[in-house]
């Protein structure tokens, strides 16, 4: 199977990248999918949270992507392994210029969280305007979609933010809750695919982003658009454990 590889980027800082990137890192390796984290941040938030990861048998390959150490050598930092599936990759807050070209280069989606103030919804929608202009994005046929971070009960703020991804054919994916079961992914290097029944919820609102990673497929330098229908509500609820993201994508 050939290499899927998701960017989660905005350049607001705190929008939730870094917990977005490891939690569907999460759902790759409770389903047994080689997976690798590239973590573009200097404060290597992703690498961190996979180092109290620590020991845990569902390994998640981490390369790091931050501007090289003394005596540390970048491109063997940056490698990954040849047997990944799923690369997601943790962008720093204010990528821009050269570095966003680079970072550019590999993504077949890219996913902007953005948190609920006015303030970070006007930076995401010209960061967003910022990611189009690039040109990489629509060169290389690169997918693109929002998800509402750290929402509490009704978000009418979002309304203009929906406006305007809706006049530019961008999706609003998924709002991802405000919940102290996020915090505990930091702190325990888990995921909330991972964790017990406290965190269903949790689980049930971030599927239709693995959903959305899922759906593309690049096969011997052909692009493949997958038409398989969402989770039936069925295997949503089992979704941590059994169906796996191959019977997402209907692929072996
Ligand atoms: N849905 C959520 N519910 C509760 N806390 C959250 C949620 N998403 C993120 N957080 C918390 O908000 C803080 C910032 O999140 P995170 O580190 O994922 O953002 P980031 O965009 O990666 O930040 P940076 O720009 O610094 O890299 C963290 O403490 C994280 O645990
Ligand atoms: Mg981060």
């Amino acid at each position: 199977m050939r290499l899927n590889t998701t960017l989660v980027i905005n350049s607001k800082g705190g929008s939730g990248k870094t917990t977005i990137a490891t939690n569907l890192a999460s759902y790759f390796a409770a389903n047994h999918i080689p997976t690798t984290i590239m973590d573009y941040d200097p404060q290597g938030s992703s690498l961190n949270w996979l180092d109290v990861r620590g020991q845990i048998e569902r390994k998640i390959h981490g390369a790091n992507a931050a501007p090289p150490k003394a005596g540390r050598i970048r491109s063997v930092e940056m490698f990954v392994p040849a047997d990944t599936q799923q690369l997601i990759i943790d962008a720093p807050a204010g990528a821009s210029g050269l570095l966003l070209q680079e970072i550019l280069r590999r993504p077949d989606s890219i996913i902007v969280p953005v948190a609920p103030s006015t303030i970070d919804i006007h930076a995401t929608a010209n960061f967003i305007k910022e990611l189009l202009l690039a040109g990489r994005v629509r060169a290389r046929n690169i997918r693109l979609a929002v998800v509402a971070n750290r929402v509490r009960s009704s978000m009418p703020v979002y309304q203009p933010l929906e406006r305007f991804l809706a006049s530019l054919g961008v999706p609003f994916l998924a709002r991802i809750g405000d919940s102290d079961n996020y915090v505990l992914t930091a702190d325990t290097g888990l995921g909330v695919f991972e964790m017990d029944a406290s965190a269903e919820a949790e689980r049930l609102e971030f599927l239709p982003i693995v959903e959305w990673v899922m759906q593309r497929r690049v096969e011997d330098g052909k692009v493949i658009e997958l038409t398989r229908p969402r989770l039936t509500p069925r295997e949503r609820t089992q979704s941590h454990s059994d169906p796996g993201p191959q019977s997402v994508s209907g692929q072996p």
